[in-house]
């Protein structure tokens, strides 16, 4: 189990700012080596306030040549629906910098969601870097949902959590939404996770995974504490206010 790295920011915009920021430096190096940035953004509203970031301040600056932007997870929608993942990142963040189609590979939502989890696995399998096999990313930056999911794995669903395929269906439990997320085992290959909590709904769930309750064993976020990488945890002072740090 890895110790993950604590940060607490004032507010949310702070918290995206800091995000951004780590994104920026991450990116500049993989510029000076010649080298891309593997990248697995997660859905939800979290990181929209980060996608503006990046555009307001970052637009004209990031390498952004060196980016190859994969996703978490994508719910089964069209792109122009508004729970579309890859759809909201498009109207936020793609449609403001210039990237070749190459570097942005979403998932389908549109498709079957067994076949396209197939189709992902695949992809990730033969575009991403491997470490013991497995493909890993540079980066995979997620949120958690107060029920203690992450990415579309959550609560009780045993066969994705222990999953060892790469990339699995599922199914939000309350409004039977059907998704494509990728597994634990791809997400703790991962050379990095951030995950990113803003919000005081967020609280009762955030103090039980920080201190390790014995519920939050049955959350899925508490299983990136099984990475092989490093783990951050960027939070707002709403979401850690029951921290006692
Ligand atoms: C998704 C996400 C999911 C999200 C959490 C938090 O597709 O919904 O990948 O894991 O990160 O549900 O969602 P919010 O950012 O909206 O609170």
């Amino acid at each position: 189990m890895t110790q993950a790295n604590l940060h607490i920011f004032s507010t949310n915009e702070q918290t995206a700012e800091a995000l951004a920021l780590q994104l920026y430096t991450m990116a500049v190096e993989k510029q000076k080596l010649k080298q891309q940035l593997f990248i697995a953004i997660s859905g939800g509203s979290t990181p929209n306030l980060l996608f503006a970031i990046l555009v307001n301040k970052y637009q004209k600056i990031m390498p952004w040549g060196v980016f190859r932007f994969y996703w978490v997870d994508e719910r089964c929608v069209p792109i122009g629906d508004t729970e579309s993942n890859y759809g909201t990142a498009k109207a936020l963040l793609f449609d403001y910098i210039a990237l070749s189609e190459t570097q942005i590979e979403r998932i389908r939502g549109e498709n079957n969601p067994a076949d396209e989890a197939v189709r992902y696995a695949q992809l990730i399998n033969n575009q991403l870097p491997k470490k013991d096999g497995i493909p890993t990313f540079d980066l995979i930056v997620l949120g958690m949902g107060d029920d203690g999911h992450t990415a579309s794995i959550f609560p009780n669903q045993q066969d994705i959590m222990q999953s060892r395929k790469l990339c699995e269906p599922s199914e939000h439990p309350i409004t039977g939404q059907k998704r494509i997320t990728l597994t634990l085992k791809t997400i703790c290959n991962s050379k990095h996770i951030v995950l990113l909590v803003t919000g005081s709904s967020k609280a009762k769930k955030l103090v039980e995974l920080v201190h390790l309750s014995p519920a939050s064993a049955n959350y899925p976020v508490t299983k990136i504490l099984d990475t092989k990488g490093a783990l951050d945890y960027y939070f707002d002072k709403e979401a850690a206010q029951l921290l006692n740090y």
